[in-house]
């Protein structure tokens, strides 16, 4: 099992936020102009059903009332669900904003 500490060390030492639900969990930064999203996670059994959506949305919600402008993810080549999170970050409204061969960074206004 991962610490229950985990959340205190992604605030003290990356700066990131999360949101959690039964289905699943994002990570995030706040700074002054944008959410910048950590990682985003939504259990299998419960994939495919907007729960990713859900969540993010959420994300986008507290950073609104922060007064963030934008929402910032990159997705890495390297990773195993590169193509999913690509699809489900397009289906949400990003668009590409750079793309090396290392990975894409995504964004869309607030
Ligand atoms: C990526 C992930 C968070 C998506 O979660 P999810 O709850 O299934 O996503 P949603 O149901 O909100 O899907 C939103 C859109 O993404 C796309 N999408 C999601 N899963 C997909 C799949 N398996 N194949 C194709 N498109 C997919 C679709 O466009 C979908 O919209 P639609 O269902 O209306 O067509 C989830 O698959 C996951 O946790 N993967 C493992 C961890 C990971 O790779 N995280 C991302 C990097 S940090």
């Amino acid at each position: 099992m991962i610490s229950k500490y985990y959340p205190e060390y992604l605030q003290e030492y990356k700066n990131h936020e999360y949101v959690e639900n039964e289905y699943g969990f994002a990570t995030f930064e706040l700074t002054p102009d944008a959410i910048i999203i950590g990682d985003v996670y939504v259990r299998p059994d419960y994939r495919k059903q907007g729960f990713a959506t859900e969540i993010i949305t959420d994300v986008c919600a507290i950073g609104r009332k922060q007064g963030c402008k934008h929402i910032v993810a990159t997705i890495y080549m390297g990773y195993a669900g590169k193509e999913i999170s690509l699809l489900a970050a397009l289906k949400f409204g990003v668009k590409i904003i750079s793309a090396g061969a290392d990975k894409i960074i995504v964004a869309k206004e607030l």
